[in-house]
């Protein structure tokens, strides 16, 4: 187990991005609900807010919810916007208090009008914060993300304010909804699926993958360390060679 002392402070990744999975798995191995699991999962995005703005971690983008979501049980899904709902009234006040910029991806119009609204709001109460964003990924979709990037391209071109040949992968991340956020450097999904379930496909060109099999409701401050722990062992070329990389250094 490593502990924050052993990490290199010079290399904490800007952005890392969490696919929070098992929730469901954890409650079912205590004879729980579904729900009960996600209940417990908010506990882990509040250790993991705080860890991060311990670490100095600047953008952290939480997978909270997908547009395939959406097919679960009416009650689960009820369930986990009433949760989300009730997060943000318990946590804004704390947040706010200790910098954090809450920004959303996903078509947030698409949830009941009362999480919409209580995002929103939330959103603009934290605009100004510095210390960390914390980015929920709400009705998200990466194809959906790319395909509005495409026809915003394709908007831009018939209106002529951007020409085919000027279309670059700088212009193009422009279009899309985490355009003023860098890629993260770090992904980890908890509860030993290795998938990717339509997050951030753009995003996570050149991003360290890592799988866990903890569940998401037992991913807390450690499990996050040894998470960064792993993440400054590993060498990342961008389709250079060793030796390249060890010479930058
Ligand atoms: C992740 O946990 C939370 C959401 C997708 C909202 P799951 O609910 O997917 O948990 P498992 O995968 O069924 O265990
Ligand atoms: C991915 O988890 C979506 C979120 C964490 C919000 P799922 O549990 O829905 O993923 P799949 O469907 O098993 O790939
Ligand atoms: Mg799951």
């Amino acid at each position: 187990m490593s502990t924050i002392n052993n990490l290199d402070l010079q290399n904490i990744p800007r952005h890392v991005a969490f696919i929070m999975d098992g929730n469901g798995r954890w409650a079912k191995n205590k004879g729980q609900h579904r729900l009960f699991g996600h209940a417990a999962g908010v506990e882990s995005v509040k250790s993991v807010i705080q860890t991060a703005r311990e670490l100095g971690i600047s953008y952290l983008t939480l997978y909270a919810f997908s547009t395939e979501n959406w097919a679960r049980p009416s009650d689960e899904v009820e369930g986990l916007m009433n949760l989300l709902v009730d997060a943000i009234a318990n946590e804004v006040d704390e947040m706010h208090a200790n910098g954090v910029r809450l920004l959303t991806i996903g078509d947030i119009q698409g949830l009941p009008g009362n999480c919409h609204e209580s995002l929103l709001s939330a959103m603009n109460r934290t605009k100004d914060n510095t210390a960390l964003t914390l980015i929920l990924a709400l009705n998200y979709s990466a194809r959906q993300e790319i395909i509005k990037a495409a026809l915003a391209a394709h908007q831009l071109m018939q209106d002529a304010q951007l020409s085919s040949t000027d279309l670059s992968e700088q212009v193009f991340s422009s279009l899309l909804q985490t355009k003023d956020i860098p890629d993260p450097e770090l992904l980890i999904r908890t509860s030993g699926e290795c998938r990717i379930s339509n997050f951030l496909l753009w995003q996570l060109s050149y991003t360290e993958l890592l799988f866990t099999d903890t569940h998401w409701p037992d991913f807390r401050r450690e499990a996050f360390i040894d998470a960064i722990a792993n993440f400054q062992k590993r060498e990342r070329r961008f389709g250079m060679v060793s030796e390249q990389i060890q010479t930058t250094k």
